[in-house]
């Protein structure tokens, strides 16, 4: 994973991160009605945020696993409590990576692409793992 390149493109939408996130959840939640359900009382201003923080934390602490796998298994363990399924994280992923390239539009790249999958893979496997490690 090319972390330079994950930090460089994190960077540069923090300016429009509000309008990307909004982006980001009318996708999944159009391509993806079926997590519609878990979001039915939620404040999407405050979630936006949340999902902003959350990803900056990740992009911070991408080279330091000491710091970052705790704050992934908290939140893991938080999804078990929204009804939130292993193969749902495929809709984050899925949904976050057509919300960059069409952020970013032409300047977006394979490479960039193919780090921010990375990234989000390792994410998601942390907080499955800590969300089956709660239920067993
Ligand atoms: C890359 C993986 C993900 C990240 C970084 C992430 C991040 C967050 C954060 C920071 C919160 C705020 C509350 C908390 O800290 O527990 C949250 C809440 C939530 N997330 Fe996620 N999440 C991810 C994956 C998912 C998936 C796969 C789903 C299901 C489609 C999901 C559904 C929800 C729901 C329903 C809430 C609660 C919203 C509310 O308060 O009403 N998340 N998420």
């Amino acid at each position: 994973m090319n972390i330079e390149l994950l930090r460089s493109t994190f960077k540069a939408v923090t300016p429009r991160a509000d309008d990307v996130a909004k982006l980001f959840y009318s996708k999944m939640l159009s391509v993806f009605p079926q997590v519609r359900p878990l979001f039915a009382k939620t404040d999407f201003e405050a979630q936006r945020k949340n999902l902003i923080q959350s990803l900056s934390a990740v992009v911070k602490l991408v080279d330091q696993p000491d710091e970052l796998n705790p704050l992934l298994v908290k939140l893991g363990e938080s999804h078990n409590n929204y009804r939130v399924t292993p193969h749902m994280y495929r809709y984050v992923s899925f949904s976050l990576l057509a919300t960059l390239a069409e952020t970013f539009g032409d300047d977006w790249t394979v490479e960039a692409a193919e780090t921010w999958e990375a990234a989000l893979d390792a994410v998601s496997q942390k907080m499955i793992e800590a969300q089956a490690a709660m239920v067993a």
